[in-house]
């Protein structure tokens, strides 16, 4: 059957595709007819997410100008073509107040955030979708929209990576559309620091009841790659669960942000 996403023989990169959501991504944009180029930093992880899809992978990290060069190199000579990227790798480090945080380590976070979806783009327009046309999707996060408690070198750099979708949405189209989705909280590796041991009071502050999961995201990552949504470019897609709209729903405390004051993740 015909995936209604007409996705058949398209080629992705999906970034920090190895586990999470974008590993989901990869799976759904698979399931949908593409072909997918996958990247993460753990060699052996790589190896085998790019076996399981079918499809072909390099290991380094998107903070590595070189590696997405090499990525993207890759995939055109592999498939012949590059129709959508997805830049779902980030990080949330560095974590505390920023009057405590390193400008060297907040600047990595601007690396790996903000530089490598834009170096990737780059490459990608440059290589193929200039000419040929194509979808980017950008994985930035509910909690752009407002500030936390020890994550502001990450919302700076995903508010900045917002801005760059729409900024990028404009210079690239018609050719290319850019868009992002903004996940809530989900069930991942990144963000058990938050969720472990809290699911059931963090999912009574939701609205729909539940964390996230990496297909929930998947879903709206693909919709928006598709020709399903060939009229939209530059907007943000939030799958968060109701999150923003929970102050009409429950008390007005926040369950994420208790854990976030409460919560150090481990460093890798
Ligand atoms: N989980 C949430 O609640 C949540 C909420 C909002 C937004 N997001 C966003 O969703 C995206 C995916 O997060 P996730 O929750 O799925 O995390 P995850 O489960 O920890 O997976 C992260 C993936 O990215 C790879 N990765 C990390 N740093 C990388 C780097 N510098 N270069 C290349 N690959 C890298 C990891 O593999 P290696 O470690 O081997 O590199 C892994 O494949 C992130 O952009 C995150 O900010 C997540």
């Amino acid at each position: 059957m015909t995936s209604p996403y007409g996705l058949e023989g398209r080629a992705a990169i999906v970034t920090g595709a190895s586990r999470g959501i974008g590993l989901a991504v990869a799976e759904a944009l698979v399931a949908a007819g593409a072909h997918v180029c996958v990247t993460a930093r753990d060699a052996e992880d790589v190896a085998r997410a790019a076996a399981e899809l079918g499809g072909i992978g390099l290991a380094g990290s998107v903070a590595d100008p070189a590696h997405l060069r090499a990525l993207t190199g890759l995939a055109l000579r592999e498939f012949g073509r590059i129709d959508l990227v997805v830049n779902n790798a980030g990080t949330n480090e560095p974590y505390g107040p920023l009057m405590a945080v390193d400008p060297d380590r907040w600047r990595d976070a601007f690396a790996v955030n903000v530089e490598a979806p834009l170096r990737l783009v780059q490459h990608a327009w440059r290589a193929w979708m200039g000419e040929h046309g194509g979808a980017v999707v950008n994985v930035c996060t509910e909690g752009a929209g407002h500030v936390g408690p020890h994550v502001g070198a990450y919302g700076t750099s995903k508010a900045a990576l917002l801005h760059l979708t729409r900024q990028l949405a404009g210079e690239l189209a018609p050719a290319v559309r850019v868009n992002s989705v903004s996940p809530g909280l989900v069930r991942t590796d990144m963000a058990r620091f938050v969720w472990e041991g809290a699911e059931e009071e963090l999912s009574a502050g939701l609205p729909l009841g539940r964390l996230g999961t990496p297909e929930d995201i998947a879903r709206a990552v693909v919709w928006l790659a598709s020709d399903a949504a060939e009229w939209v470019t530059g907007a943000d897609l939030l799958v968060d669960g109701g999150t923003r709209v929970r102050t009409a729903y429950a008390s007005p405390g926040y369950a994420v942000h208790d854990r976030l004051r409460s919560q150090v993740p481990p460093h890798p």
